[in-house]
């Protein structure tokens, strides 16, 4: 007799009736080979012994295989495979079946890269985050969010639940974000200027699509955020990797390379750098702005945390500055509010918008209305601005007892300059540690910190770490920096 019970897996847990779990991994086996047209299943009461069920769970599993065609029951002799059925596979060795045959594909696929080789992904949560940057999700203004998704769910409007015209983003949003970018940010566009995306990464993912050509060079950072320089490569640009000093991107290293090649573009990410946290100084924002006029290369312009600034208010977007049609401007409500509401937006010259809702058409042909009108309702009823008013005090006070924790308890071990905005503080290690077996063993203690392997850090960096404070309270930063300091000493 064929070994049922290794065969056949029972979940007494699940939902699924235990005699449509049976009947699927009978089936299942026919279709591996592993039990062939003809074969005589065991009788209900020896199956069910073995399976560990009760009789008629396998008589209607059986009843279940003989309506759908699988089996046949002849009276007075069993219950047989029906015999008509091709045979799929042989067995070849049964311990060595796979149990899920969906592994890889039996059609040529791509061989690029894939999301598992991706870092920054945590695949596990921990209890205490030194996270990239992450908000904390606990003071975002779920309440008011809920009050108005609801209100719009029992609206009686049809059409809030159609087919929308409204490819380049929700209409009423992008009515009051463009009114809330003039005022926070000096940006002053028109709703033609706007394309609504799904975090701004989306943004970076359309608009290298369609600028780049084959080689293209693209100026980044040589330090960057790692899934731009990807999505760079993997639109087929060059990255041009330009140094990054205490007054951000060095912008006369651009000029150079631009006096001896074509550059397509230049990322930045202007008011804190990623992974350093540094402001691009005013001198350099203005060179950069002439500079993009006189080569005809593209800013684009990362704002990802633009509404946590501690040390004076914002600093304005080169995108408010810009009058030739140089700029692409990101922005994301990722940090502002919480990552999961997928929210981000790009704003720039309308040609450009027009094509990017071209080819966003077909991946996510309207976006996510029913969010995008609450967060448009949050925006008009000002309890986004409340909102950032609040977390911008939480997150300047974690800050600074974060950093004075960094002093007080790490002291000689880490450096640092205390950041003037964003969400993390760029530490440096000791050389003596090896940050590296560091970061596992926090990891262990369940205190995640990511691996300074996803900063593309030379090996002469690798003791560098972006260590985030803001989703933590001030409590939960204690801790942190205890287990930190606990795990540092165990090695030196
Ligand atoms: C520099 C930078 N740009 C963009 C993003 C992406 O944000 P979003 O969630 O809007 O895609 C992040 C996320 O942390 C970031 O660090």
């Amino acid at each position: 007799m064929l070994p049922y019970t290794s065969m056949i897996t029972i979940n007494k847990e699940s939902q699924m009736p235990l005699f449509i779990q049976i009947t699927n991994g009978i089936i299942k086996q026919v279709i591996r080979g592993r039990i062939k047209p003809g074969l005589k299943l065991p009788g209900s009461r020896i199956m069910a012994e073995q399976l560990g069920v009760h009789r008629n769970t396998v008589i209607n599993s059986y009843e279940e295989l003989e309506s759908q065609g699988w089996l046949t029951a002849v009276p007075a002799k069993g219950n047989f495979i029906n015999k008509t059925l091709p045979i799929v596979k042989e067995i070849i060795n049964t311990t060595t079946v796979k149990t899920n045959i969906l592994e890889s594909s039996n059609f040529h696929f791509t061989n690029g890269k894939t999301i598992s080789e991706m870092g920054l992904l945590k695949t596990k949560s921990y209890d205490l985050n030194f996270d990239d940057g992450c908000p904390d999700v606990r003071i975002a203004p779920i309440k008011s969010f809920a009050k108005h998704y609801k209100s719009l769910l029992n609206s009686t409007s049809k059409h809030k639940f159609d087919y929308s015209s409204d490819l380049s983003g929700n209409k009423d949003l992008k009515t009051v974000l463009i009114n809330h970018l003039s005022e926070t940010r000096g940006i002053n566009v028109e709703p033609d200027n706007l394309l609504i995306t799904r975090g701004s990464l989306m943004g970076f993912y359309l608009l290298f699509k369609n600028l780049l050509l084959p080689n293209d060079n693209v100026i980044v950072g040589k330090l960057n955020y790692k899934p731009v320089n990807q999505i760079i490569k993997d639109f087929g640009g060059n990255l041009v990797p330009v140094t990054i000093d205490e007054e951000g991107l060095n912008v006369d290293e651009i000029e150079q390379i631009c006096k001896k090649q074509k550059i397509r573009a230049v990322y930045v990410i202007p008011h804190h750098h990623h992974p350093t946290t540094v402001s691009l100084s005013c001198a350099r924002r203005m060179k950069l702005l002439i500079l993009a006029k006189k080569y005809n290369f593209a800013i684009i312009e990362d704002d990802y945390d633009f509404d946590f600034h501690y040390k004076n208010s914002p600093i304005l977007p080169l995108m408010s500055s810009d009058e030739n049609g140089s700029v692409v401007y990101t922005g994301s409500f990722s940090k502002s509010l919480a990552p999961a509401f997928r929210i981000g937006y790009l704003v720039a010259p309308k040609n450009v918008i027009e094509k990017l809702t071209y080819s966003r058409r077909y991946i996510d042909r309207q976006g996510d209305m029913l969010m995008e009108q609450t967060l448009a309702m949050m925006i008009e009823e000002g309890e986004l601005k409340r909102h950032l008013r609040k977390a911008l005090i939480i997150y300047k006070n974690r800050r600074n007892h974060f950093c004075s924790l960094l002093k007080s308890e790490l002291n000689g071990i880490v450096s640092f300059k205390i950041p003037e905005g964003g969400l993390t503080v760029w530490t440096q290690f000791d050389k003596s540690i090896d940050l590296i077996k560091l970061v596992n063993e926090a990891k262990k203690k369940s205190l995640f910190m990511v691996n300074p392997i996803d900063y593309n850090l030379n090996v002469n960096e690798i003791y560098f770490s972006r260590l985030g404070f803001a989703s933590m309270n001030e409590n939960e930063l204690s801790k942190s920096v205890e287990i930190l300091k606990k795990t540092i000493h165990k090695q030196v």
